[in-house]
């Protein structure tokens, strides 16, 4: 690490965070803190917090975090070093640098790729002409991979022995290892990573060897696919195979296609489709999704979805909400590779693509062509299972409309179907766990739990839980005391924001106080925090309304008002608007305060 530790400090403390992120997102001063759109991902309403004071950033859109050093890195797309530099820059702090040389993680990074890059010239080369790569030439051309091809993709051969390649590169152990060209065997002589096996080079999207998905050869005995162990280049989370050489279509299309392999990708530039890319033996993350929207805002899935599930489903349609994505199906037939297809018929690859449906459309007709719909059984039978896939997508509109649909197919009335709808799901089956199993580590994060609403609780103790549990998750909403109307929270809420830790307010408060306060950090919370400040805020302006109602007769002006907070009651339980109508209520319901006083 380069720059002394004390001036790192320096520069935290010498930084106006709010000054730093106004370059790139205007900012508005909402109550304690600051909020505006989020420069990280596409939104219309702002959902990105600045604490001024701590100096700290947070999305409730994206969920990115951190302080005034973390915004650089991730919006400039600078290392660590590189983003205190210029935050050092702009406020006069000459940095020191410590003994090790400056900038020397960029250049480790530097001669990483520098290797990866040579083996990757030198497995290709191997497989262009070496003898030893003969059946490996023959198996590629019997799958229909042209000389082109092979050249573009500088696919390439490792070959049988141990240490072939690592012999012929001689670089030191230390970037034989980093790099994931090789490692030490017991008495200390590098071994290759790959022994036998067709090597497609990974890049990233800069075009940076970082990587390899090698295959095995059909009459082996390993694994089909062996992969660069993770890295500091190779992070499979954060790579999309051939993003290197398709990022240009993906944007000229504004679509990218999202293949599950190496020959996918390959398949689909054959069949005239070069806007392609694969994850690397991994299911899509949420890191993958943000790389593409940097390209294209429309996603394609060319994989066998069905395996997905309803996981994968609950993240689809968030993403498609976050980020602001349109995440659509395409339309292959049941268990065909698009690799197959571009060999059989690639016009019928391209307009599997060019008729990629919606996810959920997709899952609806799953079920129902699954399903008999010639007897009433089946019909029934059919809108039930149809009705669980409705319900996960987000927007009650959308919902609607598969529901007047599915109402029609299965000859059922639509208030029959919407009433299955209301009622609370049956309990979640077993997901269906990926194709082979090789997910298994990508498992998607449980879907938020809505808590039973507990009526002996109420919703400010909920809160409050949460600001002695985990304040931060709460914070961006919950900055004033006015929040609680019971003397007792109000209290108690001022009592935490006075001291730094919880058992230091526990010290300084009232009895009656410290009892509350020592209780609440006794007891679990059961609630995702942005609930329960929904349930808390609606309460809240349920109250407004009903004294508004009574004060309406004199002053009709107030009337606005009024139906101004029902609607952003409604939009409250709308997670689509749920964030933005939070912020809306917690600022009027301050700026109210600030009248009174
Ligand atoms: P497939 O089994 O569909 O392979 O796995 P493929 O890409 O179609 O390869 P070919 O066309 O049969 O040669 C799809 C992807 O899943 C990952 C690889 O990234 C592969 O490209 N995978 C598969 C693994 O990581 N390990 C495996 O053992 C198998
Ligand atoms: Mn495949």
């Amino acid at each position: 690490m380069g720059i002394v530790d004390e001036d790192i400090v320096a520069t935290r403390a010498a930084t106006d965070i709010v000054g730093v992120i106004t370059q790139y997102t205007q900012l508005r001063r909402v109550g304690q803190r600051w909020v505006g759109l989020c420069p990280f991902h596409a939104e219309k309403t702002p959902s990105f917090n600045v604490n001024q004071e701590l100096g700290l950033y947070r999305c409730w859109g994206c969920q990115a975090r951190g302080d005034a050093i973390t915004f650089v890195r991730e919006v400039e797309h600078l290392d660590f070093v590189a983003a205190v530099e210029l935050l050092a820059g702009r406020a006069a702090i000459t940095l020191r640098y410590s003994d090790e040389a400056e900038g020397e993680g960029r250049k480790r990074r530097a001669r990483l790729v520098a290797a990866v890059e040579q083996a990757v010239e030198w497995y290709h080369q191997r497989l262009l002409s070496s003898p030893d790569a003969a059946a490996a030439r023959r198996y590629l051309r019997e799958r229909g991979f042209s000389g082109d091809e092979v050249r573009t993709f500088r696919i390439g051969w490792a070959p049988e022995g141990w240490d072939t390649m690592v012999k012929a590169l001689r670089l030191p152990n230390d970037v034989v290892k980093d790099a994931g060209l090789g490692y030490l065997n017991r008495n200390d002589r590098q071994t290759d990573t790959f022994r036998r096996r067709i090597l497609f080079p990974i890049f990233d999207a800069n075009g940076d060897a970082v990587g390899f998905g090698g295959r095995d050869m059909p009459d082996g005995d390993g694994p089909k696919y062996k992969n660069t162990p993770e890295t500091v280049l190779y992070q499979k989370s954060k790579l999309l195979y051939a993003l290197n050489w398709s990022k240009a279509r993906i944007v000229t299309d504004d679509r990218a296609i999202v293949c599950e392999g190496y020959t996918d990708v390959i398949g689909f530039a054959r069949a005239g489709l070069p806007a392609a890319v694969a994850t690397c033996g991994t299911a899509l993350t949420e890191e993958h999704v943000r790389l593409l929207r940097r390209y294209a805002r429309r996603l394609v899935l060319a994989f066998d979805a069905d395996a997905a599930g309803q996981a994968a489903a609950e993240r689809f349609y968030r993403w498609e909400r976050d980020h602001e994505i349109e995440v659509s199906v395409a339309d292959l037939p049941p268990g065909v590779d698009p690799a197959d297809l571009a060999g059989a018929d690639p016009e019928r690859l391209a307009a599997a693509v060019e008729h990629a449906v919606p996810f959920l459309r997709f899952r609806v007709d799953r079920v129902l062509g699954a399903a008999r719909l010639d007897t009433a059984e089946g019909r029934a039978r059919a809108a039930e299972a149809a009705i669980e896939v409705i319900r996960e997508h987000p927007s009650d509109l959308v919902r609607d409309q598969y529901v007047m649909e599915v109402a029609g197919r299965c000859r059922i009335e639509p208030d029959q179907l919407r009433a299955a709808l209301a009622r609370p799901a049956p309990p979640p089956r077993e997901a269906p766990k990926g194709r082979r199993g090789r997910t298994s580590d990508d498992e998607a994060p449980p879907p938020p739990r809505r808590p039973a609403p507990d009526e002996r609780n109420g919703p400010e103790l909920e809160v409050l839980r949460h600001v002695v549990h985990a304040w931060a998750d709460v914070e961006p909403w919950i900055c004033y005391e006015d929040l609680f109307l019971s003397d007792l929270h109000a209290m108690a809420f001022r009592a935490l924001m006075q001291q730094p830790t919880v058992p230091e307010a526990i010290q300084a408060a009232d009895p009656g106080v410290a009892d509350l306060l020592a209780r609440l950090a006794a007891e679990e919370v059961d609630s995702q925090p942005f609930d329960a400040v929904v349930r808390l805020l609606t309460e809240r302006a349920r109250l407004e309304i009903r004294n508004l109602v009574a004060q309406v007769a004199a002053d009709p002006e107030l009337q606005r008002v009024q139906q101004w907070l029902t609607h952003t009651v409604d939009q409250l339980r709308d997670p689509t608007t749920a964030h933005a109508a939070a912020d809306q209520l917690v600022a009027w319901l301050g700026s109210r305060g600030e009248e009174g006083a």
